[in-house]
C-alpha cells in the first residue's frame, strides 16, 4: 500500500471508530514509529481532523459527511481504485479457485474482451464488532491471535461459495460474488457465505467463551449492484473495479445497520433471493448518502425453495404449452419401466428453455401408482459431496427438521426393515450419510474409498428393492452442477436400471457430458426453444389475447 492509500484507510477507520490506539494502527497496517509520525503530521497538523490523546490514541475531530464516510472501496464512479488485500498472505485463496480465476481471465483475453466490463455483482462486508476495544485492552499480539482466526473463517466462507475477497482490513473483509468468477446465483452465494460466517464465528465464539475470553461477534451487510471491472492482475489476482453509483457503498451501509451477529441486506438483494432464504423485514432505514429511506431485511436462514422453477411456481406458473412429444416419450419410458425394463431419459437444453417445467408437468401427470423421488444439484453443489443424495434420502425417509436423532434413526430403520430385512446391512451407511453415526460405529475409521463404494451400493440396493413394490420415478435436475460422489452414484445405478422398475429422468445444460449415449435403455431429448405457435400461445397466456390498441 502506498502512503496515500494507508492514509485514506486510516482516516476511514478513525472516522468509523472515533478513537484508535497507535498500537492498533501499527498492528493493522504494519507501520513503524516514523510512519505513525507522518500520519499524525497529516491528520492532526495539516488536515486538522484528529487530535492526539496522551501520545497513545488518535481521536477523530473531523466532520462526518456522506462522502467522507463511504469506505475507500466504495467511492463514486469517477474513482478507479486498486482493491488489493492489505494482508495478501492472510487472503489465502484456495489453489483451485486461483486457477479458475486465471483460466477465466485467459478466456476473456482470448475472446478479446476489453477491460471495463460492466457486471452485476453482490458485495459483502463483514466486520468484527468491538475489535478496536478488544485490541486496545489486549496486548496487540494477543489481540491478533484472537482476531486472525475469525478473519480466516470469514474468508473461508467466501471462498467456499467461490466469492472473491477484495480486501481484508485488520478486523473485517470486503468480498464480492459474481466476479471475477461469473455465477448466475451470486446473490444466493453471498447469503450462503454470510450464514456460514455467522455459524462458524458462533462456534469460534463458544470456544473463546469456554477459554474465559470475551467472545467475538461479526455483522454482515450485503447488496447487489453494478460495477465496472477494470482488470485482474495475473501475478497476484488483484482486481481493479469501479462501483457504479452506490453499488458497493450500500453493502457497507447494510453492514453498518446490522446488529452484531446478524446479516442485513438491501431491498434489491432481498428481491433476488426471497424464497431461497427467510427474512425479517426491518422497515425503512435512512441511509447516509441516499435521499430516500431504503427497505432493509435481516436474513434469518435458508428458505424452503431451492430452484428457479420453485420460485416461479410460488409466484404462479403460466399455462403449460407445447412439449407434447417429449411428454409422450417420457410416458413411454415410464410404461417400459413399469413392465420391468428400466429406462434413463436425459433432457438437455439451454438455461430457461423449460427442462424443469417439463419434469414438473410429467410428475403431475404420472405420480399416481408410482413413487416419485426428486432431487437437484445446486450451482455451488460441487463443494457439497452427496448433497443431492442426502436430500433424496431425507425425502424418502420423510425426515423433518423437527425429528430428533432418535426419531430419525427410528424412521430409517423402520422403513428399511419393513421393505426387506435383508437390507439391514445398509443401515450403518445410511446413518453415516445422514449424519446419524452411532458412537460404536466403525465407519468413521473406514477407508474413505471403501466407505464411499458401500454407501453408494447401499442406496442403489434400497432404491432397486423399493421399485419392486411400486414403480419409481427418480428425477435428478441440473447434472451440470453435480458433485463427483453423486455422479458416481448415477453411474452405479445405471448399471442396474435396465432390470429394475425405475425410470431415471435427468436434465442438464449442454456442457454436461455423460456416457449413457450408447445404452439401449437411454433416451436423449433435446429441448429447443418453443415452436412459433407454442411460443405465441405462451405469449397469449402471459399477456392475454386482447388485440393491442392502435
Ligand atoms: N412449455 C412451457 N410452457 C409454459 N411455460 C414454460 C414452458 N417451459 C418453460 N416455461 C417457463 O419458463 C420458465 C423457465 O423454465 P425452466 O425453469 O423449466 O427452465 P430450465 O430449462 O429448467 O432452466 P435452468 O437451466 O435455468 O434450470 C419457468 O417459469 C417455466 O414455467
Ligand atoms: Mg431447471
Amino acid at each position: 500500500m502506498t502512503f496515500e492509500e494507508t492514509l485514506v484507510q486510516v482516516r476511514e477507520l478513525l472516522e468509523r471508530e472515533g478513537r484508535v490506539a497507535y498500537r492498533v494502527l501499527k498492528r493493522c497496517f504494519t507501520l513503524d514509529d516514523e510512519y505513525i509520525e507522518d500520519l499524525k503530521a497529516d491528520l492532526i497538523d495539516a488536515k486538522r481532523i484528529a487530535v492526539d490523546e496522551d501520545g497513545r490514541v488518535l481521536v477523530w475531530t473531523g466532520q462526518t459527511g456522506p462522502v467522507a464516510a463511504v469506505p475507500l472501496h466504495a467511492r463514486g464512479p469517477s474513482t478507479v481504485l486498486s482493491v488489493a488485500p492489505s494482508q495478501p498472505s492472510a487472503n489465502s485463496m484456495p489453489k483451485h479457485l486461483a486457477e479458475r480465476i486465471r483460466a477465466e481471465q485467459a478466456a476473456r483475453e482470448a475472446r478479446g474482451a476489453t477491460d471495463g466490463e460492466r457486471k452485476i455483482i453482490t458485495a459483502l462486508f463483514a466486520d468484527i464488532k468491538g475489535s478496536m476495544a478488544l485490541m486496545e485492552d489486549l496486548d496487540p499480539e494477543e489481540a491478533r491471535r484472537l482476531i486472525d482466526p475469525a478473519l480466516q473463517l470469514m474468508m473461508d466462507a467466501v471462498h467456499r461459495y467461490e466469492g472473491y475477497v477484495a480486501q481484508s482490513t485488520g478486523d473485517g473483509i470486503f468480498a464480492f460474488f459474481g466476479a471475477p468468477l461469473a455465477h448466475e446465483d451470486h446473490p444466493q452465494r453471498a447469503l450462503y457465505a454470510a450464514l456460514r460466517m455467522q455459524e462458524e464465528i458462533g462456534t469460534y465464539a463458544d470456544t473463546l467463551r469456554l477459554a474465559g475470553r470475551a467472545p467475538v461477534e461479526i455483522r454482515v451487510g450485503v447488496n447487489t449492484g453494478e460495477v465496472v471491472l477494470r482488470s485482474i492482475r495475473k501475478d497476484d489476482l488483484h482486481t481493479e473495479y469501479t462501483p457504479i453509483g452506490h453499488s458497493t457503498g450500500l453493502a457497507a451501509r447494510m453492514e453498518g445497520l446490522a446488529k452484531a451477529g446478524s446479516i442485513v441486506v438491501s431491498e434489491h438483494t432481498h428481491k433476488l433471493t426471497a424464497g431461497y432464504f427467510t427474512f425479517k423485514a426491518l422497515g425503512a432505514a435512512q441511509v447516509k448518502g441516499v435521499s430516500e429511506p431504503l427497505n432493509i431485511y435481516e436474513v434469518l436462514g435458508v428458505g424452503p425453495l431451492r430452484t428457479r422453477l420453485q420460485v416461479a411456481t410460488r409466484r404462479g406458473l403460466v399455462r403449460f404449452v407445447g412439449r407434447q412429444s417429449e411428454l409422450a416419450q417420457m410416458k413411454k419410458a415410464l410404461e417400459q419401466a413399469t413392465a420391468g425394463h428400466g429406462q434413463i431419459v436425459g433432457v438437455m437444453g439451454e438455461p430457461g428453455v423449460g427442462k424443469s417445467r417439463l419434469f414438473y408437468e410429467f410428475k403431475v401427470l404420472s405420480q399416481t401408482g408410482c413413487l416419485v423421488l426428486e432431487t437437484f444439484s445446486v450451482s455451488h453443489g460441487k463443494a457439497y459431496p452427496y448433497l443431492p443424495l442426502i436430500d433424496l434420502l431425507k425425502h424418502y425417509f420423510q425426515l423433518t427438521l423437527q425429528d430428533d436423532e432418535r426419531k430419525r434413526r427410528e424412521k430409517i430403520t423402520g422403513k428399511v426393515l419393513t421393505l426387506d430385512r435383508s437390507l439391514e446391512d445398509t443401515l450403518p451407511y445410511l446413518f453415516f450419510l445422514l449424519g446419524l453415526t452411532e458412537p460404536t460405529s466403525s465407519l468413521p475409521q473406514m477407508d474413505p474409498q471403501i466407505r464411499k463404494r458401500r454407501t453408494l451400493e447401499a442406496i442403489k440396493r434400497l432404491l432397486v428393492r423399493e421399485s419392486l413394490n411400486q414403480p419409481l420415478i427418480l428425477l435428478f435436475e441440473d447434472l451440470h452442477w453435480l458433485d463427483a460422489e453423486t455422479q458416481a452414484f448415477l453411474t452405479l445405478l445405471s448399471e442396474s436400471v435396465a432390470s429394475a422398475c425405475i425410470v431415471l429422468l435427468v436434465n442438464y445444460r449442454p456442457e454436461y457430458r455423460h456416457e449413457w449415449g450408447n445404452k439401449t435403455f437411454y433416451t436423449q431429448l433435446r429441448l429447443d426453444p418453443l415452436e412459433p405457435e407454442d411460443a405465441q400461445e405462451l405469449l397469449t397466456a402471459l399477456l392475454g389475447d386482447d388485440p393491442a390498441p392502435d
